[in-house]
């Protein structure tokens, strides 16, 4: 829950609905902010001390701040706030005449009650810093006066629109660029930012007074919005450059008085996108031609294996085509999957598959399932780690089941941030007194070196319960076991 429910929700005893339309307010209040120079405050009720609380707080991109404290959750008597007490009591816009000095610059204050099911139920606080007031320009006056206008549809219950919010990572800003249009669609006013964006969007000559339409940027489904009175956000591109623009139009009673558009210019951004997807294809592009250059080599080393008299060698040259698999796999995987992480039960399983095809004797049958999940790891983790894994499975397979079936489960533990992976097989078992670091073959020093310098953990094997088995155990600290 936000601070603002819980605030509104405790001391202004609002629920639900009137909630949600307190939360629509502040999700795209911004543009208020912007337009009118100020600060705004969103008061409420407090029941519980017959005062008013301040349940959010919002700060403008186009003035310096009255306010360098935050004062959500601040409660004020209203006395302190006459203006606001008095548009929370009588539902009316409250317009202060005279500046309020007390916090130390002149403020003008202006509260705007918001309704809901014919009832005030908050006041938001436009407050503006009176010190700072510039000769008023056109772009001024044309901020002002649709920040008056957004501020009459705000207490009429016509701003925001449902549904549409400004405070995305997209938005266009006040800043940004803003034109200023009639009901039919035609300029009367492009802030300095909006005319560059137009005039890179190839628009020549000039832009105030024009209609919307005559620019040929696909702006006629703009004016039809407008002309329903509907928001609506599009994006054009015109010799590469792209714009976002955001219409809200500004409406009395329902009527469409004209509309405000917010313009912002995302070349750059989108650029940036389109380059990171590219790079992401070739990434995974790479990801596959290693994984087919390792299968090549693998097959290259079978078809060699054949001919050769020696078992012992033929057999030295299958664990190498099982270990270089396990690496394929594990670039297959990541030129599946955007991005350079690696869900890494899908390696598992592909793994535990592996190992089970290699097994031949139908009269010994090994079942292995997974427990647990490793969750997204890096490239530069799941590597080494698909080594150890196939390393664990085939000694399972190979030494715990020379001549039984039985179980074999891999279980991944993440409940901490480190990550536990354990081979568990009800085989054999090593025999008592069996010591890794002394008793391992080529496979297991082959993991114990992965697990120790690639990833910085620890790998223990030893022989579980009364009828044998035998458990190996990796733990991976969590700088390497980190999804990150
Ligand atoms: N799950 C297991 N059950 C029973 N014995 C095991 C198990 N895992 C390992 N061992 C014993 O530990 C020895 C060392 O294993 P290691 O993987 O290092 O070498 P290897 O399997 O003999 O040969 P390589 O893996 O190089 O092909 C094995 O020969 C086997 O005796
Ligand atoms: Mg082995």
């Amino acid at each position: 829950m936000s601070s603002l429910e819980a605030l509104a929700e405790r001391r202004a005893r609002l629920h639900g609905p009137e909630l949600d339309a307190l939360n629509a307010v502040v999700s795209d209040w911004q543009i208020l902010a912007d337009l009118s120079f100020s600060d705004l405050l969103l008061f409420a009720r407090d029941h519980e001390a017959d005062a008013l609380v301040v349940v959010a707080q919002i700060r403008p991109y186009t003035a310096p701040t009255i306010y360098q404290e935050d004062l959500v959750g601040t409660v004020l008597s209203p006395r302190e706030r006459p203006a606001v007490a008095r548009s929370l009591d009588e539902g009316v816009i409250v317009r202060d005449g005279d500046p309020d000095w007390s916090s130390g610059v002149p403020v003008r204050e202006e509260a705007i009650p918001l309704s809901f099911d014919g009832r005030t139920i908050a006041v938001v606080s436009r407050e503006a810093n009176l010190s700072m007031v510039r000769a008023p320009s056109q772009l001024e006056l044309t901020y002002l006066q649709a920040a008056d206008e957004l501020s009459q549809m705000l207490a009429d219950g016509e701003f925001p629109l449902p549904g549409h919010r400004s405070d995305h990572e997209l938005a266009p800003r006040v800043g940004d660029g803003l034109v200023r249009i009639d009901p039919a669609g035609t300029v009367i006013y492009a802030s300095p930012n909006a005319m560059s964006a137009y005039r890179r969007l190839g628009v020549s000559g000039a832009v105030m007074g024009r209609n919307l339409g005559d620019f040929d940027l696909d702006d006629e489904a703009i004016v039809e919005a407008l002309a329903d009175g509907e928001p609506l956000e599009s994006e054009v591109e015109a010799r590469g450059t792209v714009v976002l623009r955001r219409l809200i139009p500004i409406t009395r009673g329902h009527r469409v008085l004209g509309g405000l558009m917010l313009v912002r210019e995302v070349t750059e951004l989108r650029r940036h996108e389109r380059l990171l997807l590219y790079k992401d294809a070739t990434i995974r592009e790479i990801h596959h031609r290693v994984k087919n250059n390792l299968q090549t080599v693998a097959s290259l080393l079978r078809l060699q294996s054949r001919r050769l008299a020696s078992a012992e060698v033929r057999e030295a040259l299958s664990e190498s085509v099982r270990r270089i698999s396990s690496i394929a796999l594990v670039h297959e995987t990541l030129s599946q999957d955007s991005g350079q992480r690696v869900a890494f039960d899908k390696v598992a399983h592909r793994l535990i598959d592996m190992v089970t095809q290699g097994l031949t004797d139908q009269d010994r049958p090994v079942q292995m399932r997974l427990e647990g999940t490793a969750g997204e790891l890096s490239a530069e983790v799941a590597t080494p780690l698909a080594l150890v894994l196939s390393e664990l499975l085939q000694n399972a397979v190979e030494h715990g089941f020379a001549d039984r079936g039985g179980e074999v489960v891999v279980q991944f533990d993440r409940r901490t941030s480190a990550l536990h992976l354990a081979v568990v097989d009800d085989g054999v078992g090593v025999d008592e007194g069996w010591d890794v670091v002394t008793d391992a073959n080529l496979g297991l020093q082959i993991a114990m070196t992965l697990v120790e310098s690639e990833l910085g953990g620890t790998l223990d094997v030893e022989r579980v319960g009364a009828h044998g088995g035998t458990r190996a155990v990796a733990l991976l600290p969590a700088p390497a076991a980190s999804t990150i």
